[in-house]
């Protein structure tokens, strides 16, 4: 029986910082109810001429020259994004090509905040069927493309960026398990309207600012508190192992407040709560795959440490998983 582990990670973040301090100018905001609603401190944005797969291709780089691959072993490249370059094709097909990755399928996953975990469990699945050695994961998200600069309630959470992992075949079991669900009910939730075959994209769409991204953030936030706790106990149980043993809790940067309710109500201690949103904001699904690139690099886990994720997302939909370093 063979498994999958992780054997690289990368991340790119562009050097445009967007502090609270640089809203204050922009919003009827301030830094002190930005950091003390949100946690967040600043956000990084992406210069007009760079796009989604562009943020994605940097980080796949680092993770490839970490995991001590060639492009030409990928079999195949999963990126989750909710803000690819084009509706079609996938930004992993032009991914695909600056890699020159030859011998890899591609697709994008969108699953909102959930698409990197998402696809991390659709390479896993790939691999332990026999029928892929190397996949590319990655989350990556352009987010200031969508946000609407004059609502107050939305464009100071989000932020740009990607991460990257290669999963590979291994006789080690990295992915000890990975919990995935949807709650379609909740659709309306976070949306962007317009652009896709029910609202097309017109002049009226535009004047109407359909295309910005939309979010009923109080509604989002209950559900994530109760979300982020049940899925990491459901990846928990699936992984067979207790809470106590978690080394790290890497759950879905989106607000501070958030993570730390979930991390109470697992009974985890605060410093096994992984948190960056202060310096990234939100970025989708990019989020637990930047952090994840940052612990490795920083040497916050060793291995063998357990590493929980847990993330909800656009859908709504959730995802966890327990991975073993
Ligand atoms: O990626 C998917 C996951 N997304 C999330 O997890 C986001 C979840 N939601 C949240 O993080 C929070 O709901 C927000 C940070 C978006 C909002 O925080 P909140 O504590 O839920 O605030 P609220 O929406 O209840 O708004 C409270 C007040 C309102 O004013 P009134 O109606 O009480 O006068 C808002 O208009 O705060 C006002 N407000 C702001 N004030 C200053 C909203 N945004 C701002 C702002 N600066 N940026």
């Amino acid at each position: 029986m063979s498994f999958a582990k992780i054997t690289g990670t990368g991340s790119y973040a562009p050097e445009k910082v967007l502090t609270n301090y640089d809203f204050e100018k922009i919003v009827d905001t301030s830094d002190e109810w930005i950091r003390t609603r949100t946690g967040i401190r600043e956000r990084r944005i992406a210069d007009p001429d760079v796009a989604t797969s562009d943020m994605a291709y940097e980080a796949s780089v680092k993770a490839l020259e970490a995991a001590s691959i060639d492009p030409s072993d990928i079999d195949g490249i999963i990126l989750g994004t909710v803000t690819p370059d084009y509706l079609f094709p996938a930004s992993s097909c032009l991914v695909q090509h600056r890699l020159e990755a030859k011998n890899a399928f591609a697709f994008d996953l969108s699953a909102g905040c959930s698409g990197f975990i998402y696809a991390l469990q659709a390479a896993k699945a790939i691999i332990v069927s026999g029928d892929a050695e190397n996949i590319l994961v990655i989350g990556a998200e352009t987010l200031s493309r969508i946000v609407d600069y004059r609502d107050r309630s939305t464009c100071i959470l989000f932020g740009d960026g990607a991460g990257a992992a290669v999963l590979s075949k291994s006789d080690e079991n990295g992915i000890l398990s990975t919990y995935l669900r949807a709650n379609g009910e909740e659709w309306d939730k976070i949306i962007q309207p317009a652009g896709g075959s029910r609202i097309p994209s017109t002049e009226e769409s535009v004047r109407k600012g359909l295309h910005y991204l939309k979010m009923k953030g109080n509604d989002v936030f209950k559900e994530g508190v109760k979300g982020l706790e049940y899925a990491s106990l459901e990846a928990i149980k699936k992984a067979d192992v207790t809470t106590e043993q978690i080394a790290l809790f890497i759950p879905h940067q989106a607000n501070h407040r958030i993570m730390e309710a979930a991390r109470k109500r697992l009974n985890l201690p605060p410093e096994k709560l992984f948190v960056n949103v202060d310096r990234y904001g939100n970025t989708s699904s990019a989020s637990v795959a930047i952090a994840l690139d940052e612990v490795v690099r920083n040497g916050r886990i060793k291995k063998d440490d357990l590493i929980l994720f847990a993330v909800i997302g656009s859908g709504f939909t959730l995802a966890s998983a327990v991975v073993r370093w």
